[in-house]
């Protein structure tokens, strides 16, 4: 059997929609080996689909079409630590899985390039398959074809801190509530900030993250589909967040604090408590620079 760690991914960073995606300290565990038979277990409760429908055995399945070989069946065992429907690449990560195991039992023909490209073409975006696979922070563009992408390691000691609410939100519905055409005005206030974000996250320079999370192409649309999601924002600057934003297509809302910022995700807690925000998770992370990882 061969074993494969896969980071969660937390994608936009607020206004680099569909480009931009960091991996965090999150991660799930994929066993796998060839068989004549599908059979697809897990490690924990999660219920996952135990036939061909499962998303790794697709990714999987592709990857062998790809480079020619009939794929009989997988033996797959799941550990499921980055929970599902939230925000933070779990579909991207089974892809990301798929993939890089099929490849890996085949005596790796396909390169990252050429992973990152079937990654984005399965997931329709690349800004949570690219950095699962690659780590740090990705700037991607999918041309429809082929990712154009950089990865840049991130050495700064910041906290990514996941919260986490107790229901789920589809990709699938959060893009649907997104409108079809924007306006000029609203295009440039996104460019500039997506920018000023990675250039900002890169060098150091954090107060200018609250302007660089700030965006007007997903997230006023999709706050309307996570209750509570204001409060939580507020509250995350109540205590000194750098920035907060709705981490991929939501409903997990991620605050970006100071390492020196001590009892950081302790007082967001305790505070949401307070609030009457019981159904979220405070979980703090670090930033993945690693990326898919064959054990
Ligand atoms: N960029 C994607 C979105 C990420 O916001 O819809 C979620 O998969």
């Amino acid at each position: 059997m061969i074993k494969i760690r896969i980071p969660a991914t937390s994608a936009n960073l607020g206004a680099g929609f569909d480009a931009l995606g960091l991996a965090v300290s999150l991660y799930n565990y994929v066993e796998m080996e060839e068989s004549d038979r599908v059979e697809i277990s897990t490690t924990d409760s999660i219920p996952v689909p135990t036939d061909k429908t499962n998303m790794i055995y697709v990714a999987a399945s592709d990857l062998y079409e790809v480079c020619g070989k009939e794929l009989s069946g997988l033996k797959i065992k799941q550990t499921n630590n980055i929970p599902m429907t939230r925000g933070l690449g779990s579909s991207s990560a089974c892809i990301v899985a798929g993939l890089v195991g099929a490849n890996e039992l085949l005596g790796r023909p396909l390169s990252d390039d050429d992973i990152v490209n079937l990654s984005a073409q399965i997931e329709g975006h690349p800004d949570n398959t690219a950095p699962a696979l690659l780590g740090g922070i990705v700037t991607a563009v999918f041309d429809g074809r082929r990712v154009h992408w950089v990865k840049q390691e991130v050495f700064t000691k910041l906290k990514f801190v996941a919260i986490i609410p107790d229901f789920e939100l589809s990709t699938s519905k959060a893009r649907a509530c997104l409108p079809k055409q924007i306006d000029f005005s609203d295009a440039v206030y996104n460019l500039s900030r997506a920018a000023l974000f990675s250039s900002s996250l890169l060098t150091g320079k954090f107060e200018n993250l609250r302007t660089g999370v700030d965006d007007r192409l997903h997230q006023p649309y999709r706050m309307e589909l996570i209750p509570n999601a204001r409060e939580v924002f507020d509250i995350a600057y109540s205590h000194g967040a750098y920035a907060a934003y709705i981490s991929g297509a939501g409903p997990t809302i991620m605050a970006i604090a100071d390492e020196s910022n001590e009892f950081f995700a302790g007082k967001l807690k305790f505070s949401l408590e307070n609030a009457g925000l019981t159904g979220w998770k405070v979980v703090e992370l670090k930033i993945d620079n690693t990326g898919t990882t064959i054990l």
